[in-house]
């Protein structure tokens, strides 16, 4: 099949897709254009570079792209490349340059805002450069409660918070469940690689029939675990391995949130809480910041992942964001975040860091599980004579469609549905 000559939104159809679009390189590149390259992706934290000067580097699709904090407090965000020759300008994923970014070729080097601070040999140029011609492009930023996000698309994007909905609830849970109203990222992010489509972590992570299966083995040992340290004392890791042998039943009861622009949540079900002492104190603090009705309202959301289309996952919770990098149609890096909420007893950090440990470490022993059912699929899909891939799981069962928010159970593929509605609409459009 010869994409670039088709439409691509003939590539989804009702309850099901086309196995293509996980395999064909051609249909990757096609995406970083018009997915990457037209939805709001999160990028960082305020809180990672608090100083002038203290920069980070994200990916947006397959373009890195440089977050530094400038003189004036405010955060630019450029592409990292050296509008000279084209090279790498950070070859670092964070650091402070508060004396601008220095290319490692031939020494021009860039202000936060991307304009040419120092261009070497300066002299050679007289009356055949203009600097200002060589000022690196800006990248469109808004943020929302601290979290920074980027657009491509730059004026023709929809501003953030028509993107985000209903989502902003999500984020609006992360951040309120601090007790000072602040919340800062962990020192240290926990990451790995999987060989096989970036949509495959999308359909994956609320796909509530898989773990039963896939998870099987670690749903073992949890039980084990269980039954020699006892319920008070499980740590999320263990929480999440238990949840993954609820009955169907569970997950049939559970709620799922699909909102437009292929976005989605599902009820909570983990259940690791915090030790008794831990519990009262950080209950006493919320209630002493918001009141007790809103901390009483606070502590009762219980979802678990959003899933962010087409970049991030958000477990409020447990104060953890991940990041999705494709790099390749057949190669991906997750990368996952924790934060700290200020004010609030160390042991919510903790929770934070083994819910990301057991979610996103190359060490984690549920994720192993689906990283090797990730490559199996890639396997498959790029042989298999079958084209089409169901995606129909509870389509009958879809109660409502369109512009707004759908309620369905837990079990429904209604998710996956949405996201193509979404890869569709952002793929048909040629311009
Ligand atoms: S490529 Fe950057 S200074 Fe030459
Ligand atoms: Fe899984």
């Amino acid at each position: 099949m010869v994409i670039a000559e088709l439409n691509p939104q003939f590539l989804v159809r009702a309850g099901e897709v086309h196995r293509s679009v996980y395999t064909d390189p051609a249909i990757f590149k096609l995406e970083m254009e018009r997915i990457f390259g037209r939805a709001w992706l999160y990028l960082a934290h305020e809180s990672e570079v608090p100083e002038p000067g203290d920069y980070v580097v994200r990916h947006m699709g397959t373009q890195a792209v440089i977050l530094t904090r400038g003189k004036s407090g405010g955060i630019e965000t450029i592409f990292n490349r050296c509008s000279h020759r084209g090279a790498t300008l950070c070859a670092f994923e964070k650091g402070s340059a508060p004396h601008g970014h220095q290319c490692p070729y031939h020494g021009w080097t860039f202000n936060a805002d991307g304009t040419v601070r120092f261009v070497s040999n300066a002299s050679n140029y007289d009356g055949v450069l203009d600097e200002a011609d060589y000022a690196i492009s800006q990248v469109r930023t808004e943020t929302y409660r601290g979290f920074i996000f980027g657009n491509l698309a730059g004026h023709a994007a929809p501003p953030l918070g028509d993107f985000l909905g209903h989502m902003k609830s999500t984020i609006d849970d992360l951040v309120d469940r601090s007790p000072t109203g602040k919340i800062e990222v962990g020192k240290y992010q926990l990451r790995h690689y999987y060989r096989a489509n970036w949509k495959m972590t999308f359909e994956n992570l609320n796909d509530t029939i898989h773990p039963g299966f896939a998870h099987s083995a670690s749903v073992v040992s949890a039980k084990s675990v269980l039954a020699e340290v006892g319920r008070d004392n499980i740590v999320p890791t263990v929480g999440m391995m238990l949840a993954n042998g609820k009955p169907i039943q569970f997950f049939q009861d559970l709620d799922m949130v699909t909102t437009p622009g292929g976005h989605s949540y599902i009820g909570g079900h983990m259940g690791a809480d915090y030790t008794p002492d831990t519990a009262d104190a950080y209950t006493q603090s919320l209630m002493d910041f918001h009141g007790p009705e809103k901390a009483k309202q606070v502590l009762s959301v219980d979802r678990h992942l959003m899933l962010l289309y087409p970049s991030s996952f958000w477990h409020a919770r447990y104060q953890t964001i991940r990041i999705i990098r494709p790099v390749r149609h057949d190669l991906t890096e997750m990368i996952g975040f924790t934060f700290k909420l200020v004010g609030a007893p160390e042991e919510t950090h903790v929770n934070a860091i083994e819910y990301c440990t057991g979610a996103n470490s190359a060490a984690s022993p549920v994720i192993a599980d689906d990283l090797e059912i990730y490559e199996r699929c890639l396997l498959g899909n790029e042989y298999d004579r079958r084209e089409w891939i169901p995606m129909s799981r509870g389509l009958n069962e879809d109660r409502e469609r369109g512009n707004s928010i759908t309620r369905t159970p837990a079990t429904s593929e209604a998710y996956i549905r949405n996201q193509f509605a979404a890869w569709a609409d952002y793929m048909g459009k040629a311009s």
